[in-house]
């Protein structure tokens, strides 16, 4: 724990609007700044500092927070770590960290452990025991120097191999437990990998944070990867990034597998990192648009591995990165491709990848019969529907046209075509935007917030009692006095609201900047779209029973757990029979 007065000595001495203007261009708007958010693609700014409070809100994607909460989300660091970034900006120096509840030794004991454990498992598989595993990976192709240079490390099938050898070194077995290295099953203990050949995940400083290990044979799941541990998250790491990024590269290639990526790394392609057992997450995506320029993603060439694209097209769309697909043809995936047709083949396919808006046009097209009438319209329409989803007036006139000479219609009718879709899209989106702003002006977060939308009147009133508790600090034990937070409708507002009252009953102050120590990142978002909601509302105490009221009144109208058994359809039934009701 940094002491308080630390925390906000380094945020005093990092003025908001300074710290963010060297991240973003910033104009003024009355009271406050505003610009193009950095956290998703936008443009028309929505993104918007408010020095008086020290605080920013995007209202275009619901990310906000303090200064301290900027630097997390864009240099991608923890909480403390981003504290220790803004005081070496101001100049300052941190004490160093105690360790009141133990937590910064647990990391420093697995990060130890796991060290060990890639250790264990690199000298087993250079060891007589390990003779299938280094046959494995030599037939696969891997040379001695590319086995050392990933630390790979083959785990044999004894059950306790791991747990023994660490155990001498002195860690417990809950120790070993907690770092995911082995685990509790109807015989007590054992290794989690077994028979594999071990992937050592490593951090961009070096650590070895987790796991993937591949079966050499017999029965099993074909990959097993560490779970989440508190040294580890899956949705944060990206495998070889530790290599990747020093390659001097401003292209990324992204692949579906570690074999794929060492093999693309042995043919000379250093740039190349993949996800760890699950599908790109955001966070995985952020990363990776901050290391490079165009990411070329290079998945498997079957249908999962088509979809897994379009998902990471998608999601990629959000940070502003450039995208390309790799088709890769004649084999199912990168590795395959490498060894049937060697790395110049590989080199030419990829400066040869498309866009992804030429990927997404030519799936498009593949997806219909042209020779038919009913097809061209099927390729007409939908490519219509993508093309005026295009940012670029330029990308758009340029895949008009090409579609125009495929498809032998007059370019005029496509660009009219493309500019009533894009009017239709807009009015949409403005009618969306209006039946937001109706309840409280304020668009929820990144997520589609369905608990709240479900318990509209409640979480408004809720919001406003949040805020209206942060405005008058006085009120705090008053509120906590009379609501509990289980009665509250959204978890995110429970989370906060617990939040509030852990400060109050420590006696310590509670403003906004004080709280986003104490919430995740996604909170703190959420709790700053409440206050640039509220921001020039000043909201009076004598409300608060009537808050209170609206939200024990919701709570009596439908019970948690009627909402849980009921489903959004039904909902949503129910709330236009009510309309109707007030209307006729
Ligand atoms: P090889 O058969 O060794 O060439 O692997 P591959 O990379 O071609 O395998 P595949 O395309 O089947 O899988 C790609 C990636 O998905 C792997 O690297 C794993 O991260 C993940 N994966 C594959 N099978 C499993 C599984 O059974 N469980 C989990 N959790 N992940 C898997
Ligand atoms: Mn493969």
């Amino acid at each position: 724990m940094i002491p308080e007065q630390v925390i906000e000595e380094v945020k005093y001495r990092n003025d908001i609007e300074s710290v963010i203007s060297s991240y973003i261009n910033v104009i003024h708007r009355g009271r406050n700044r505003v610009g193009l958010c950095p956290f998703h693609s936008e443009k028309t700014p929505s993104f918007t500092i408010y020095p008086d409070n020290q605080s920013f809100y995007c209202f275009g994607c619901g990310a906000g927070g303090d200064v301290v909460t900027f630097i997390r989300k864009i240099e991608n660091l923890g909480y403390v770590d981003a504290l220790r970034f803004l005081a070496k900006r101001a100049g300052m120096e941190l004490p160093e960290e105690t360790d009141n509840d133990g937590s910064a030794r647990k990391r420093m004991r697995i990060l130890e452990m796991n060290r060990k454990a890639a250790r264990f498992y690199h000298d087993a598989l250079l060891s007589d025991k390990g003779a299938e595993g280094r046959r494995y990976l030599l037939e696969r192709g891997l040379t001695p120097k590319t086995i050392r240079h990933f630390g790979l490390g083959y785990a044999s099938p004894d059950r306790y191999a791991l747990m023994n050898a660490l155990a001498k070194e002195g860690f417990t077995r809950e120790e070993m437990a907690e770092a995911a290295l082995i685990s509790n099953g109807k015989y007590g203990y054992y290794d989690v990998f077994r028979n594999r050949i071990i992937f050592p995940i490593i951090d961009l400083r070096g650590s070895v944070v987790g796991f993937g290990g591949r079966l050499l044979s017999g029965e099993g799941p074909k990959y097993l990867n560490s779970s989440d541990t508190p040294v580890y998250k899956k949705s944060r790491n990206l495998f070889a990034l530790n290599f990747a990024k020093d390659s001097g590269k401003d292209t990324l290639l992204l692949a579906e597998g570690y074999m794929d990526v060492i093999t693309v790394h042995q043919a000379g392609f250093t740039n190349t990192v993949a996800t760890l057992g699950t599908a790109l997450t955001p966070d995985q995506a952020r990363i990776i648009s901050q290391y490079a320029k165009t990411v070329v993603l290079s998945y498997d060439s079957d249908e999962a591995g088509q979809k897994a694209t379009k998902r990471a097209s998608e999601i990629f769309a959000e940070t502003g990165i450039k995208v390309k697909v790799l088709r890769l043809t004649g084999a199912k995936d990168p590795d395959e491709f490498i060894k049937k047709f060697g790395a110049v083949r590989f080199k030419m396919t990829m400066e040869g990848s498309s866009s992804a808006t030429e990927y997404a046009l030519d799936t498009i097209k593949n997806k219909y019969d042209a020779d038919t009438p009913d097809g061209r319209l099927g390729i007409l329409k939908e490519s219509i529907r993508y093309i005026a989803g295009l940012s670029s007036p330029v990308e758009r006139d340029i895949y008009a046209s090409r579609l125009a000479g495929e498809l032998n219609v007059s370019k005029d009718a496509i660009i009219m075509q493309t500019a009533d879709e894009m009017k239709r899209k807009n009015r949409e989106q403005r009618k969306k935007e209006r039946n937001d702003l109706s309840v409280f002006s304020y668009t929820p977060g990144e997520k589609k917030d369905f608990e709240r939308s479900r318990n509209i009147k409640a979480a408004v009133n809720e919001e406003k009692l949040i805020a209206c508790m942060l405005q008058n600090p006085e009120t705090i034990g008053k509120v906590m006095g009379m609501l509990d937070s289980e009665l509250l409708a959204t978890a995110a507002h429970r989370r906060i609201f617990e939040a509030i009252r852990k400060r109050h009953e420590q006696g310590a102050a509670c403003s906004f900047t004080e709280l986003n120590a104490d919430l995740s990142i996604e909170d703190i978002g959420i709790l700053s779209g409440i206050m640039a909601a509220t921001g020039g509302i000043n909201l009076s105490p004598d409300d608060i029973d009537h808050y209170v009221g609206a939200i024990r009144a919701a709570g009596n109208v439908m019970s948690k757990q009627q909402i849980e058994e009921m489903d959004e359809e039904e909902y949503l039934r129910k709330i236009r029979e009510k309309m109707q009701k007030k209307q006729g």
